[in-house]
């Protein structure tokens, strides 16, 4: 039986459209959703939402019946930008285990492990220009640019040149472009999107004739069951680029929002900062915890290929259900007071990184990231504090990232 969405009760609407949802009390929103409405139907959008951790994992965890043919977002990025194939997120198996295996080796932790040096080496470089200054935009002169430089060199795109780094910033930024409060995209989005793809389609044509030991030129030799997986002539459309999309937007966006919120968080929380200081051995747990509190993708989306009953309330076949990452991680059922950072946690399961044969295959880089902005930020910064009030980066609705984080602190104390 379904029970009928009672409108009138409803204390709070769940819309991540809204351009203020995400600054304006989600996490309230979230626990009356999970106490009140766990299975939480959305008139204006049609979608069905799942918030309690249990719920949440059973979708993550179940490919077969919560497929992802449709898309893992709830805007028109699949049908705009991601509808080419190759999107991991939004493939199912046979062909989604296939495609992940050819890069998967290359974001093994071991692998990403040997990083490390060179990782430090471009935070290090981000933090010239400020370590003296006594205010720093933590978003914009750390956060962000330590996951583009960083991704510039593990997937081989061409550092040199840095009038075409600075460009591929832009149109990267340009691709988020949304009209306010809806699910579609900007012209110029979609422009920027074509300036992408066509900014990869040359790497990779240049890797297929001059190989190098990096993971564009192995994307671009792959065979899946003997054939190549890249056509000689690549297309916007092919599903090779559909996984370059994915592997470039995935590693940058979200990586930023984790090192920009982990960084706010210890600023919110100067007693956790302070141990943190006196015992860097517990940055891993930092890291974790600011995945659980403030988790940088906050939903992602299934089809169900079957009717459901969740909590009393029937979801019909092919309906999409979006599960709330964000919400599951702040449940009461499985976390002890759920909305406080708190280092004693320990690292404890949450599904910040999604789970199950989805589950984020960048992982290990984005946590080795944020350790080392941590270990190296930490020291310099001291007894900082905000600054002004962050700005929230407009982007898709799953995503909570900070796009200026102003922070003051006494250089040298
Ligand atoms: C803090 C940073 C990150 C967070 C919070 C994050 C979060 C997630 C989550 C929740 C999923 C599962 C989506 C779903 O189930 O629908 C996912 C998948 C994925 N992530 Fe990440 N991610 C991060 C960084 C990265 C990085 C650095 C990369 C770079 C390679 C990356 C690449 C991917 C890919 C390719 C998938 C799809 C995997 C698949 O479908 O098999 N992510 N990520």
């Amino acid at each position: 039986m379904t029970a009928p969405a009672d409108a009138a009760t409803d204390r709070y609407e769940y819309n991540p459209f809204a351009p203020d949802f995400y600054t304006n009390r989600p996490f309230e929103i979230y626990r009356w959703m999970r106490d009140e409405r766990p299975v939480y139907h959305s008139e204006r959008w049609g979608w069905y939402a799942l918030t309690r951790f249990d719920d949440v994992r059973t979708v993550l965890l179940d490919p077969d019946l919560y497929r992802s043919f449709e898309g893992m977002d709830i805007d028109n990025t699949f049908g705009e930008q991601m509808a080419s194939g190759g999107s991991l997120p939004n493939i199912d198996n046979p062909r989604h285990d296939e495609i992940r295996a050819i890069v998967q080796p290359w974001f093994l932790p071991r692998k990403v492990g040997a990083h490390e040096d060179a990782v430090r080496a471009v935070v290090r470089s981000h933090m010239d220009t400020w370590r003296s200054r006594g205010t720093v935009d933590i978003a914009q002169e750390i956060a962000w640019p330590t996951p583009f430089d960083v991704f510039f060199s593990l997937m081989g795109l061409p550092k040199e040149d840095q009038a075409d780094r600075d460009q591929l910033e832009t149109w990267v930024h340009g691709l988020k472009g949304r009209v306010p409060g809806t699910p579609e995209f900007t012209p110029e989005a979609i422009d920027a999107d074509k300036n992408v793809r066509d900014y990869f389609i040359r790497l990779l044509q240049d890797r297929r004739t001059n190989p190098r030991n990096d993971v564009l030129s192995t994307i671009v030799h792959a065979k899946i069951n003997g054939v190549p997986f890249t056509d000689e002539h690549i297309v916007p459309a092919a599903e090779v680029m559909g996984l370059m999309m994915v592997l470039f937007l995935g590693g940058v966006e979200s990586t930023a929002g984790l090192i920009g919120t982990t960084i706010k968080l210890l600023a919110e929380n100067p007693d956790q900062r302070r141990r943190l200081l006196a015992d860097p051995s517990l940055i891993p747990v930092a890291v974790e915890e600011a995945v659980r509190m403030i988790t940088p993708l906050q939903l992602t989306a299934r089809t169900v290929m079957r009717d459901v009953t969740v909590h009393g309330v029937t979801i019909p076949a092919r309906s999409r259900v979006v599960a709330v990452t964000g919400a599951a991680n702040r449940d009461d059922r499985q976390f002890e007071n759920p909305d406080r950072f708190d280092l004693d946690r320990g690292i404890v399961r949450n599904v910040g990184f999604g789970e199950g044969i989805h589950g984020c295959l960048g992982a290990p880089l984005a946590r080795l990231e944020t350790k080392v902005v941590l270990q190296e930020v930490l020291p310099v910064l001291g007894e900082y504090e905000l600054a002004g009030d962050p700005v929230f980066y407009p982007s898709s609705p799953n995503m909570y990232v900070w796009w200026n984080l102003p922070v003051r602190f006494t250089p040298g104390a």
